[in-house]
Parts: structure tokens; sequence; C-alpha cells
């Protein structure tokens, strides 16, 4: 059994908590908040200790493993406190604002040996699972180019105030809904060597942050890829990839969740023959229990994920160094240039992070 601690008990940190609770081997033995409030909330829900004080948490030697989910500027502070304590930790996205946060973060977990991953949870959507499963059985071929797309209406109402200050999340769409795609986009393309792209603020006007981003990437071996986050959807909450090969493409999409599959007759230049699903489990209980019931599942996964990862198992979701590379991509597009991605050095990329 896992001991888990959880920091920040706000709208998503809610969600982990009731996703630790189906979580196999995981125990969740502390939550901790500043908010009375949040604090009261918790211990109603889950009937456990909370308390506001962090040191609580890393002075716990019960405890092996915290997931972070406080907002971003306190990503840094809030991983690098709990690996020196020995702790394991799952931080939500974005890893920190800033791509030296973030390799300090990343730095920090190699230094003292422990595990760190980053909650990319679409990665566990049953629609990407699915599409790493036709690639890996070689359905489109080899790789070629990806294009993803995440969008919301992003308007003042839509979300929380910090989400859109520059200083606690590092940018806008690209930093916030994009991170996500930003994620998947180098999943399924590979790590790029160049990137980069534009902003704009036309609709919203929030200070210092984009409410569309688009970057454009290339690898070493010239396959290309392109990200568009957008907090201007008017069709609503979206976000789609597609991920093309040699041989066919592969396009998932959420909601609804889909995948789709064109596998093109060897040698011909034709339209491919389509393979879609639709997951029907997914689309009645999202029906009947909402999209957080969606959410909760991924979270599940992404935590038994995160578990397998302790015991030193191979896992496919997101490393700290993912974090990293999603930051960098997204903030390639502020430079407003051709600049290159900023690399991270290879000796610190150690297997403990995969
Ligand atoms: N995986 C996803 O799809 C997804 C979706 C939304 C948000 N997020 C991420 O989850 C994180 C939390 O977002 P949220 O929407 O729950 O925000 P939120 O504002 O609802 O919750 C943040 C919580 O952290 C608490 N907090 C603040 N300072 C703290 C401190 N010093 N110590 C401990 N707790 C502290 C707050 O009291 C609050 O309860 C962010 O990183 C956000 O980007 C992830």
């Amino acid at each position: 059994m896992i001991k888990f601690g959880l920091v920040g008990y706000g709208a998503i940190g809610e969600v982990r908590a009731q996703a630790l609770k189906g979580t196999p081997e995981a125990k969740l033995s502390l939550i901790i908040d500043p908010v009375q409030e949040r604090r009261k909330q918790a211990k109603a829900a889950h009937s456990i200790r909370v308390s506001s004080a962090l040191q609580d948490l890393l002075d716990d030697d019960a405890i092996d493993a915290v997931i972070v989910s406080t907002p971003p500027n306190l990503h840094r502070v809030h991983c690098e406190a709990a690996l020196m304590a020995g702790k394991h930790v799952l931080c939500e996205k974005p890893l920190a604002p800033t791509p030296q946060d973030c390799r300090s973060i990343v730095e920090t977990a190699l230094k003292c040996g422990r595990v760190l991953a980053t909650g990319f949870n679409y990665r566990f959507y049953p629609g990407i699972v699915l599409a790493r499963q036709w690639i890996e059985q070689g359905r489109i071929g080899q790789v070629t180019h990806v294009k993803s797309v995440a969008g919301h209406p992003g308007g003042p109402e839509f979300t929380h105030q910090w989400v859109h200050d520059p200083r606690i999340v590092g940018g806008g769409a690209l930093m916030d809904n994009g991170i996500h795609l930003a994620d998947l986009t180098l999943l399924f393309l590979g790590p790029v060597e160049t990137s980069c792209g534009f902003t704009s603020h036309q609709t919203w006007q929030f200070q210092g942050t984009e409410d569309n981003g688009f970057v454009l990437m290339q690898t070493s071996d010239g396959r290309i890829g392109s990200l568009h986050a957008t907090w201007t959807a008017w069709k609503g909450y979206h976000w789609q990839v597609e991920i093309h090969g040699t041989r066919g493409s592969i396009q998932v999409s959420y909601p609804p969740m889909m995948a789709a599959l064109y596998d093109r007759p060897l040698g011909a230049a034709k339209r491919g023959k389509r393979h879609l699903e639709l997951f029907p489990v997914f689309q009645v209980f999202e029906r009947l229990r909402s999209y957080r019931w969606t959410v909760v599942q991924s979270f599940i996964a992404e935590q038994t994920d995160f578990i397998s990862r302790l015991k030193s198992e191979r896992g496919s979701g997101a490393t700290g160094l993912d974090g990293l590379r999603a930051v960098e991509l997204a903030m390639s597009a502020y430079a407003h240039e051709h600049a290159p991605v900023e690399k991270f050095t290879a000796q610190t990329h150690v297997p403990i992070l995969n």
C-alpha cells in the first residue's frame, strides 16, 4: 500500500482525492490546505487528517508519495520540499510557470532519487491509449506529422482568476489547456529540435496572457507538428490530436470521446478505410454523471501508473522531464521568433524518470 499526502484541496485536489479512493494500492492519509473551509470539506469527505502546515506532511515518514495540486507558481516549492523529504511526487500541470523552475524540480528529483511525474491525465483517456496501441501495431507506419488543438471559451467567468495571471501560470492558453496538448504532440512526435510560434490577445485582453497561441515544431529527422491553444473556442471545451503516418492516420478527439483510424491500402494513394471507436461506456457514464466521471477515471489510471513506476516498472504517464519539455514547447511561442527549444542536458535524463 502506498500512502499519499495531498497538497492543495481545491477543484482538482478534490477530484484527485476522490480518484485515490478508487486507485488500487493507494491510501490517502493527509491533506494540506491553508484555507479552513477547504480543510473542513476535506475532513468531511474523507475522514482523514488535515492540516494547514506542509511541515506535518514532510515530517510524516509513513507518507511515501505526494500529489501537488496547488496553483502552478507554488509547484516548485511544494514539489522540492516533498522530494527533499524523501517523497515521490505527482505534480499537476503545468509542472511550473517557467522552464527554470521545471528544471530545478527535475534536478531535485534526480538528486533525491525520487520519482517525479507530471499530471498529464489526457494520456489516460481511452482514445489516446488506443492511438498508442494502433501506432505500436504499425497501423499508420512511421509518424510523419502531428496536429493538435485545445480550446475552451476561456472568459473571466470560465475558471479561477489566477488562471489569467501569467505570474502564476507562466502564460495564457498555451500554458493552461494547451499544455496537455503540448504533451500529447510531443508524445506522438518525439522530442523536437526547433519550435517557434505566435500569440494573440484580441478578445479577452488579460494582462500579459494570450487567448490564442500557435506553435510549429520540427524534429531532428524532419517530422513536423503544430499546436493551437485557444481561449476563444465558441463551440465549447474540446481538444483533438491528429497523428499522420506513412500508411495512415489517427484522429482522437474529446468530447465526445472518439478515435478514428484511417489505414491506407498498401502502396496506393487512395482514401484509407475508417475504423471508428466511440467508447460507449464513457458516453453513457458522462451522460449519467457528467464529464467529471471521465476525469476521475483518467486520474485513477494515471495514479495507478505512477504507483507502478514506484516499483521500478516502466510507466506510460508523463515524467518530470515530459513536464519540462511541454513548458519549453509552449513557451517557444512567447519568443516570437524562430528560437530553438532549449535543450535539457542528456546526462540528467536518467531511467528513474521513465
Ligand atoms: N489535470 C487537469 O486537467 C487540470 C485541470 C485544472 C487544473 N489543473 C491544475 O491543478 C492545479 C490546481 O488547480 P485547481 O483548479 O484545483 O485550483 P484551485 O484554486 O481550485 O485549488 C488550489 C488549492 O490550493 C490551495 N493552496 C493555496 N496555497 C497553498 C499552500 N501554500 N499550501 C497548500 N495548499 C495551498 C488553495 O487553498 C486551493 O484549495 C493547478 O496546477 C492547475 O493548473 C489540472
